[in-house]
């Protein structure tokens, strides 16, 4: 059980909050044209991210087991289908592939901060902030092993159980890291380009709104609030009941995790156009590729693009235990106890051949394409775009139609009545027919 209130929310945020805001939410925006993606996931995030986080986790703490067994147990009680079990293994699968590859990446944010180590020594400069990254992406040996230690450090965490660490981590380094963003920003704005990249990020060009724009922003609504893969559900599990009220804290953990993603757009933007980068199509090298420009500029840059790697590394730490912990928490409950670790550590081991070969996909098998995605790029488009939004919509269903009304009633005490029956209808008809809608106009 969690200690407090505010333990669930600084694990819930350390969930939400990683890659999801800094890395991905830039590169999707600047891949998607920009303004019209940003007010799609804005508007997502408000009609379908905020009900389906409160019940995720209002399932978790109805059914304080792992998600599989919270779900059947919830669907027992309601005299609902036992099938409703299969759901949570969907988002299970969906969060190991996402740590698959998220692992990769974090793994080039562990690379960039040993580089600014080195270069705060005098011994390397990034001068060629392209060509580094570049660089790094040819070289399957230095990938595969900063993915390695990044699965190890998220393992470890698994594998001992969730409170001790990520308190810590949660309670003390993310504000330090939303601190090093303000600043970010403060810098953005002396580059003379802030206009331009808020132009950039909130003007919308309607014209640009098609099937694959909304179904990205979509995906990365659900994606950033780590939605759909029943992270939050097994994070509910360990929430207390009394005087907690859940649209409160999920409101919480959703503005924050906004928050954290428009700043990380306005930090990084005015840099991208500042050094004459190209705002659209930055792909997923996109930070990358122009932050240690800044860094170079900037006094005491070294140290600074330092702590921001770090930083960013210690955020994705904290999202990616998330990832691995309702699979653990499941498969160790059928187990029996004991076996936690080694469930934790064969799934990690998994996770890690997986992500290998989305590595390989970057350089050795970067001829094997799927349409226009590789590897890499098909595995982050299935589990995020296309599995999360229908876990979510799953979810949805679930607590709508399936879960009884008086155990959903019982975890929103506090809800005046007709918020209560506005939140079962969005959950209910609005978020699935709007999260089908969004896969229908996709696929056709
Ligand atoms: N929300 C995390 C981020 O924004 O980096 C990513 C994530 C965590 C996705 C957990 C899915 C998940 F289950």
């Amino acid at each position: 059980m969690w200690s407090s209130r505010l333990v669930f929310i600084l694990a819930a945020t350390g969930s939400a909050v990683g890659l999801g805001n800094i890395w991905r939410f830039p590169y999707m925006a600047s891949d998607n044209g920009g303004g019209a993606f940003v007010l799609v996931y804005l508007a997502c995030i408000a009609i379908l991210g905020l009900p389906i986080l409160i019940a995720e986790v209002l399932v978790g703490r109805q059914g304080r087991r792992s998600p599989v067994h919270s779900v059947v147990t919830i669907s027992e009680a309601s005299r609902a289908s036992a099938a409703w079990g299969l759901m949570p293994v969907m988002g299970i699968l969906a969060a190991l592939m996402i740590l698959s590859f998220y692992s990769v990446v974090a793994g080039w944010t562990l690379h960039y901060t040993w580089l600014y180590v080195q270069q705060l020594l005098g011994s390397t400069r990034l001068e060629d902030p392209a060509g580094s990254f570049g660089a790094l992406l040819g070289n399957p040996l230095q990938l595969g092993m900063w993915h390695a230690v990044f699965m190890v450090l998220t393992v470890v965490v698994v594998a001992l159980g969730v409170e001790k660490g990520l308190e810590r981590a949660v309670r003390w380094l993310m504000p330090a890291l939303f601190a090093m963003l303000l600043l970010l920003v403060g810098y953005g704005l002396t580059t003379g380009h802030a206009a331009d990249a808020a132009r950039f990020l909130f003007q919308p060009d309607f014209g640009k709104i098609d099937g694959a724009t909304v179904l990205a922003a979509t995906g990365q609504a659900f994606f950033t609030l780590s939605l759909g893969s029943c992270s939050m559900m097994a994070y509910g599990a360990y929430l207390p009941r009394d005087n907690i009220s859940l649209p409160r804290t999920a409101g919480t953990i959703a503005l924050t995790d906004t928050a954290v993603a428009l700043l990380a757009g306005m930090a990084i933007f005015p840099i991208v156009i500042a050094y004459g980068i190209s705002p659209e199509g930055g792909g997923p090298g996109l930070i990358f590729t122009s932050l240690p420009h800044a860094f170079n500029d900037m006094p005491l840059g070294s140290l600074y693009g330092l702590l921001f790697f770090a930083l960013l590394s210690v955020a994705a730490w904290t999202s990616s235990i998330s990832m691995l912990e309702p699979g653990t928490a499941w498969l160790s409950e059928r187990l029996g106890v004991g076996s936690r670790k080694k469930v934790a550590l064969g799934l990690a081991l998994f996770c890690w051949l997986l992500g290998l070969l989305a590595a390989l996909s970057l350089n050795r098998l970067a001829h094997v394409k799927f349409g226009e995605r590789d590897i890499m790029g098909l595995l982050e488009f299935v589990a995020s775009d296309l599995m999360l939004p229908l876990g979510g919509m799953l979810i949805a269903l679930f607590t709508g139609w399936a879960m009884d009304r008086s155990l959903l009633r019982g975890q929103l005490p506090e809800m005046p009545e007709w918020a209560f029956t506005a939140l079962r209808w969005l959950l209910r008809v609005v978020a699935p027919l709007l999260v089908l809608a969004v896969l229908l106009r996709a696929a056709l």
